[in-house]
């Protein structure tokens, strides 16, 4: 026995050694940030004449799609939790705070015609609060909480969305610009047209393959297009501030690298879930990349809807109108999956039509023996980080890359070590493709807090700071990663040798919150330890 567990503690040991003795520091003018989004972390659901919005809808009608049957009427309560949100941020000493505004907060009915003071002044109070601080405001516009009445005629899938979206926007520019220098349009459109048209994953959950999600992406792209024109034309040149679009995917792998139907997967599934919305803005010659064109025009005829094909085709007009419509490139990216090829001839796995059927690839993590998160789909796989910015890097080579999420869940606790091995991990990978020539300028963690996680509700979570959802004024607590992150984003390094413990803030919070009974089961510090080694020894690898 004592033969078997030297040589491994030996191991373990050398690891840490040289982990120990690991730093690595980012360029000086690199960006750090956090983030959230309205409808997870606001609550105020319908205060001071707030709308509705399609959360609000889909949780308060159908509450069995939501794991815990919860919904984000209070959530963290940031409608009134603000300020401390903002001190939070500062701790973190993140020079940029990531947030989003919720539309029917502002216009409660979606259009110009009711605009709420109330909604305007939530946002203005918390952008000045961070320049109070100075922290930059990043302002997402849409983070998937679409007006209810606007739902109603199609949402995304209505054409007469673009109009209305770009008078929404227009008077956020207006209100906020002076103020707010970094915006971006629209967030994870992948999320929203197809897990929100073709699945039943997000609101407003049609689940309905195959069509509405390429009218969905269709009307987004051109939607952010004339957002962006609108910005350049009438603020950019006064506000001075710079305006894009975030997009996600998780990284695609070849099952088998050596198969080159695996590579080809993979390369598919890059194209489907990332070229789809980076194609038309991002590339030299604009449009949807042309595999999705081909493939889809081919299996539209062959299932008998003739000559027009699922995805819709842009004009001439059009493509030039939505290419180079970016001063950066978002990118949210968690986790890795396995690709190959849905066998020769495509069938069995997926409806037909379909998003998934259309790219012909099988994404799985099964035989991976990556560590798990708090998420089934969250598997950690840093490298896959690295090979996603590089693979952006090669196919648009964008002059500036923001990570604007990137982060980990678990099922609670403030000792989060297996988050702070994450961290580490990735920003690891970030920093070895900006030494491989990767315009990578910032990163954004996700997320500032533990929020409403959309379908699984409070069941997973993200945050740097611990929320505690049943106090009445919901106290939030750091948790060590909190403590990990601010050393890296005031130090603008890496180091492998800080592992703090709990300090007294977190002690005292953790002593109440155990004596009344709140504390989510952990894997406890056994299971910490034995995660952090499990980092430590990937790193080990990885290097
Ligand atoms: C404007 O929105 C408020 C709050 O939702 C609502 O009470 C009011 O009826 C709306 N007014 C119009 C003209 O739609
Ligand atoms: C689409 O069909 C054309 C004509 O049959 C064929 O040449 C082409 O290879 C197909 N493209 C794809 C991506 O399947
Ligand atoms: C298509 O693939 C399935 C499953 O791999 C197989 O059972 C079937 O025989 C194949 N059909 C054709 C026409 O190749
Ligand atoms: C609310 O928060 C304040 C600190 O901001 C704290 O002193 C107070 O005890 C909290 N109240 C409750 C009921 O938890």
């Amino acid at each position: 026995m004592f033969k078997f567990i030297l040589p491994v503690l030996l191991l373990i040991a050398s690891c840490l050694d040289s982990a120990a003795s690991q730093t690595r520091r980012f360029p000086d003018d690199f960006r750090w940030g956090v983030g959230s989004s309205s409808y997870q972390i606001e609550g105020g659901w319908n205060a001071d004449g707030k709308g509705e919005s399609i959360w609000d809808f889909l949780t308060h009608n159908y509450p069995e799609k939501i794991a815990d049957k919860l919904n984000g009427d209070i959530s963290a309560d940031s409608y009134h939790q603000w300020k401390r949100d903002v001190q939070m941020v500062k701790e973190l000493h993140a020079g940029t705070y990531r947030f989003s505004l919720s539309w029917t907060r502002i216009m409660p009915g979606g259009y110009k015609n009711n605009v709420s003071t109330a909604g305007i002044e939530y946002y203005s109070n918390l952008i000045d609060e961070l320049l109070r601080y100075n922290i930059t405001p990043m302002v997402t516009i849409y983070h998937w909480d679409m007006p209810q009445r606007l739902q109603e005629l199609g949402g995304w899938t209505n054409p007469e969305i673009i109009p209305v979206f770009k008078d929404y926007a227009r008077l956020v520019l207006e209100m906020f610009g002076d103020r707010v220098k970094t915006w971006t349009t629209i967030n994870e459109p992948l999320h929203v047209c197809e897990c929100g048209y073709g699945l039943d994953y997000m609101a407003p959950s049609y689940n309905y393959p195959g069509i509405p999600s390429y009218l969905c992406g269709h009307n987004v792209l051109k939607a952010h297009a004339e957002v962006v024109h609108m910005y350049r034309e009438l603020f950019q040149s006064q506000q001075g501030g710079r305006i894009g679009i975030t997009m996600d995917t998780s990284w695609m792998e070849p099952k088998d690298v050596t198969s080159t139907e695996d590579r080809e997967a993979s390369e598919r599934a890059l194209q489907f879930y990332l070229g789809w919305f980076a194609h038309p803005i991002f590339s030299k010659e604009g449009n949807y990349p042309k595999v999705m064109i081909e493939r889809i025009r081919n299996l539209s005829k062959e299932q008998g809807f003739g000559d027009r094909s699922r995805l819709p085709e842009f004009t001439a007009e059009e493509i030039q109108r939505i290419r180079g419509t970016a001063d950066f490139f978002g990118i949210n990216s968690y986790t890795t999956k396995l690709v190959y090829s849905n066998g020769h001839n495509n069938t069995g796995k997926f409806p037909v039509p379909s998003f998934n059927h259309d790219m012909g690839a099988v994404e799985t993590q099964k035989g991976v023996d990556w560590p798990s998160s708090g998420s089934s789909w969250l598997k950690v796989y840093p490298r896959g980080m690295y090979n996603l910015l590089m693979w952006i890097h090669r196919e648009y080579n964008p002059p500036r890359i923001l990570v604007t999420e990137n982060g980990v869940s678990d099922r609670g606790g403030l000792e989060d070590y297996a988050r702070v091995d994450y961290y580490n991990l990735y920003l690891s990978a970030v920093l070895d493709a900006i030494e491989d020539g990767v315009n990578v300028k910032g990163y954004m963690a996700w997320s500032l807090m533990d929020s409403y996680e959309w379908k699984v509700g409070f069941s997973e979570k993200f945050g740097l700071y611990h929320v505690d959802f049943n106090s009445p004024n919901r106290t939030r607590t750091p948790k060590v990663s909190a403590l990990v992150m601010a050393q890296i984003y005031k130090t603008n390094t890496i180091d492998w040798s800080y592992r703090p413990k709990l300090n007294e803030e977190q002690l005292v919070a953790l002593a109440q919150l155990s004596t009344e009974n709140q504390q989510p089961k952990t894997s406890g510090a056994s299971g910490a330890v034995s995660w952090s080694l499990t980092g430590l020894l990937l790193l080990a690898l990885l290097r």
